[in-house]
């Protein structure tokens, strides 16, 4: 039985052009922590594309005080109020509205509209918040040109921030003060943004490529003081790229960013002010790690990147997500390649579309990038909709090259400058700049399920012929079961036994190719590529960096992936043909596990590992991304049924054996890299301390208490939080008082900083010891631990439900029953939060019967409960009918 009131489906064919637009927005707030006013000056104007006569606007959670239309009180009978909107039945073709609303941040624990962090009082927009603030066509094709005045208490709320440049400001005698802010930019309300408080900034400035001077100012509770300086200099170097990337200059006269320690996302671009969650934007070497230092580098330049990606160019409607996120993703990841190593960001990407994305894709709430429906948009913010959409432009770069890309991005940036827009605008402008058909590529945006290509060869050594066939398909998806052919680009390349690159020469060709890489198009069913004048048998690598966002199935020895392990000139390939030899023969432990029989490590794989620890120096950062083994969660994607004991088991029997058979080279390589200096953020650096802390990760795995000194130990002389919380999180995976003294002293030592505070319950969360639900529960009673604060959840209920699948999926259905309770809970307080936690249940058709029932049934307890959100009730729903 589902409640009653089910919320309503959209559809992207439905779509209407506004009925009205807003061409001036201007927004009085008059701040308090009970209620505020808000009084909105719109002028309004009829679109000559509409339908409607009636103007009709969004506004949920308002209490109405006032409505004038050009400055005359409307009576009763001139608008109609409902509990999502206000309708004003046939308004003149040209009016001001005026409407005065009263709404209540205290009580606002879904952190949608205007909402309380600590004494701080901030927004979040996207994607529909704004009709919590004000009636408004809340719609991002309806773009108008803000001025924002705040009126508030001068000592609760000396930072009083919002969009654009500072218009002026004064005082009242009354102790309160006001300013006043302006943005030239005609935007949608979902980019609005104030902010209230007592915040410390500091600044900096940046030059723009034409000369402007603009503005930098971070904004962070007093305390956290210490803690911008990585992200100034990261948007400065973001700044600085986007010019010379992409062309692209900035175009106010500040820029802000705020931190806030309670916010549903990682952050968000609006308009000249930036609203960060803390735990992506603050840091410093003591409380945060190479992780952290990393992620907020990408998510400074994300954010700042959609001051061009997603503010001056938008999307018309939410369908179009992906042709900002997508788009800007992908320019995150190029950023964060050219101030990196580009290889290791590769891998990270791709190992988390493998492990996210393309679960996401098998599972019930499958999506293409653009989809055709939704009930509520809250629930596409997914990892298809950023990850895979990034993959997506990322093939029309492969396909057209750098410079033809560049082309056309700058063609789109010209054409659509102040316009919300479509992805197949973003197509159309790629087509045109470079004379292109992507009719078929469009299929990428339509199409939901990861694609497989099956690979087969055939060499013919009489014929001196090399034949390639691959054939395409994608599996069925909900409501898509027919797939049609995709445009496929396939970056590929031929090796000698030596190791060296061979010449790829097409039949029909009148050279061979004059790179050892060479990208091949895949476009029909199936489809067969025959290389002439190859005089000996060559190696193929296939699918080189990644060029596509599919799964390959070919039949591969072990030593064929050793031997591209170690010779592949495309170091993406090298690590995944580690990969798969590492799940090669995880498999058959897993199923030695589960059979009952001796588990036998093959010699090879010790050999490779052995090989690769031995040139562990030229390349650490590599070498750590081999040496890590893939997850359970994606090891058990790739066997039905997911049996997660015996995938526990035989991982840790590999990690095991590999450790005791090259402990020598493990401790050796550890004490050699365990003397770096000073901590330093940069990619030598950090490269180092992972591989370290994979040495030490694999040495603690035996359960030598010699080994659990050498944790503590590093634990006690780190001066950088990498070190500590690689001790901390190493030791939680063993039994005894050593570990529960650190992680008692962990927090003693950290309790004053939330940011650290959450590593120490996440750590916690993950440890596969059979006591951990019991010290979860535990947890959420300690004061560190608030269930209204959303990193508190994600790192105490989101690690335990997501990363710790041998407790998550205990046999006796306690995870599964803790689930349900924290789901209800927390769909009162804030659904988008709570719809996320149950993203755990994702791929819940993967396990045996026996936990699929009660599955079913803890999902059937949430389906059943009157007044789910339309976020949760989306999820639950689609679950259920797979
Ligand atoms: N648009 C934000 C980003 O990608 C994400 C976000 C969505 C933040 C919704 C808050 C709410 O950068
Ligand atoms: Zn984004």
């Amino acid at each position: 039985m589902l409640n009653t009131t089910q919320p309503k489906e959209v559809f992207l064919a439905d779509y209407q052009a506004p009925d009205y637009l807003v061409d001036q927005a201007a927004l009085t707030f008059e701040l308090a922590s009970d209620m505020t006013r808000v009084r909105s000056v719109l002028s309004m104007r009829k679109n000559p594309q509409g339908q409607l006569n009636d103007c009709v606007l969004d506004g949920e959670q308002l209490k109405l005080i006032s409505i004038k239309i050009d400055g005359r009180e409307l009576q009763g009978n001139e608008y109609q109020c409902t509990d999502s909107a206000l309708l004003i039945s046939s308004p003149p073709d040209k009016f001001e509205l005026e409407i005065e609303t009263e709404i209540f941040p205290e009580k606002n624990t879904a952190l949608e509209g205007l909402y309380h962090s600590g004494r701080l009082l901030c927004t979040q927009c996207e994607a529909e918040g704004f009709r919590r603030i004000t009636y408004y066509p809340d719609r991002p094709d309806v773009m108008a040109v803000f001025t924002v005045s705040i009126v508030a208490d001068k000592v609760l709320w000396p930072i009083m921030l919002s969009n654009g440049n500072l218009d002026g400001q004064g005082q009242f005698d009354d102790g309160r003060h006001w300013v006043r802010w302006h943005d030239p930019h005609p935007k949608p309300s979902y980019l609005f943004a104030l902010v209230a408080g007592d915040l410390y900034c500091q600044q900096d400035s940046f030059v723009t490529a034409s000369g402007r001077q603009v503005q930098l100012e971070i904004f962070v509770d007093p305390e956290n003081s210490h803690k911008c300086d990585h992200a100034l200099s990261s948007l400065k170097q973001a700044m600085k790229w986007d010019e010379e990337k992409y062309g692209r200059e900035y175009d106010l006269d500040v820029f802000m960013i705020v931190a806030v320690n309670d916010f549903n996302m990682g952050a968000m671009e609006n308009k000249g002010l930036n609203i960060f969650n803390s735990a992506c934007v603050l840091a410093s070497p003591e409380t945060a790690t190479d992780n952290d230092y990393y992620m907020i580098q990408s998510v400074v330049g994300h954010e700042y990147f959609h001051n061009w990606s997603g503010n001056r160019v938008t999307c018309r409607d939410w369908f179009q997500l992906s042709l900002k996120e997508g788009f800007t993703v992908l320019r995150d990841q190029q950023f964060s390649a050219d101030m990196n190593s580009a290889a290791v960001k590769r891998i990270d990407d791709v190992n988390q579309l493998r492990n996210l994305q393309f679960a996401e894709d098998a599972g019930p709430m499958a999506h293409p990038i653009r989809p055709a429906s939704f009930i509520e948009i809250g629930n596409f913010y997914t990892v298809t909709i950023y990850e895979k959409g990034a993959e997506v432009v990322g093939m029309i770069k492969t396909i057209l090259g750098e410079q033809g890309f560049r082309k056309g991005t700058d063609l789109y940036f010209e054409r659509h400058d102040g316009q919300a827009v479509t992805t197949d605008d973003f197509i159309k402008a790629m087509e045109d700049a470079n004379d292109i058909d992507f009719s078929q590529f469009k299929r990428w945006y339509t199409q939901a399920g990861t694609p497989e290509l099956t690979v087969t060869t055939h060499y013919d050594s009489s014929a001196n012929r090399y034949h390639l066939r691959i054939e395409q398909s994608c599996p069925a998806t909900p409501g898509q079961k027919e797939k049609q052919p995709l445009y496929i680009p396939v970056a590929m390349g031929l090796l000698n036994k030596q190791g060296d690159a061979m010449a790829m020469q097409l039949e029909g060709e009148e050279n061979a190719y004059p790179d050892e890489t060479r990208v091949l198009i895949v476009s029909e069913q199936q489809q067969e590529f025959t290389f002439i004048n190859v005089a000996t048998e060559p190696v193929l690598s296939l699918l080189r960096n990644f060029s596509a966002p599919v799964n390959l199935s070919m039949a591969r020895t072990n030593s064929e992936l050793a031997f591209l392990m170690a010779n592949d000139n495309d170091s993406f390939n090298r690590w995944d043909a580690s990969q798969r030899l590492v799940i090669n023969v995880l498999m058959q432990l897993v199923e030695s596990v589960r059979a009952a029989t001796v588990l036998t490590v093959p010699d090879e794989i010790i050999k490779q590992f052995s090989l690769v620890l031995a040139k562990a120096e030229e390349a650490p950062d590599l070498v750590t991304k081999m040496l890590t083994l893939p997850s359970e969660n994606y090891l058990a994607a790739q066997a039905k049924p997911a049996d997660v004991d015996a995938i526990h088991s035989a991982r840790n029997h590999l990690k095991r054996s590999l450790a005791q058979a090259l402990k020598q080279q493990f401790t050796t390589l550890y004490d050699k890299l365990n003397s770096t200096g000073n901590y330093r953020f940069n990619a030598d650096d950090m490269a180092k301390r992972s591989l370290k802390n994979c040495c030490l990760d694999y040495l603690l795995t035996t359960q030598d208490p010699m080994q659990v000194q050498r944790c503590l130990k590093q634990m006690k002389q780190a001066d950088n939080m990498t070190d500590t919380l690689a001790g901390l999180s190493i030791l939680v995976e063993y039994e005894g008082p050593e570990t529960e003294h650190a992680v008692r002293a962990f927090y003693e030592q950290w309790q004053h900083d939330r940011q650290v505070v959450d590593k120490w319950l996440a750590v916690q969360a993950k440890s596969s010891l059979p006591n951990t639900l019991v010290r979860v529960k535990g947890l959420m009673k300690h004061p560190a631990f608030s269930i209204t604060n959303p990193n508190n959840v994600r790192a105490l209920l989101g690690q335990f439900c997501r990363n710790n699948p041998v407790n998550f999926h205990a046999l006796d259905g306690s995870g599964y029953q803790f689930l349900v309770e924290q789901i209800l809970q927390l769909d009162k307080l804030n659904p988008q939060i709570a719809a996320r936690l149950l993203g755990a249940l994702n791929s819940w058709r993967q396990y045996d019967e026996q936990r699929q029932q009660m599955i079913k049934q803890a999902l059937q307890k949430i389906a059943e409960q009157p007044e789910l959100s339309s976020d949760v009730y989306e999820v639950v729903t689609k679950y259920l009918a797979v």
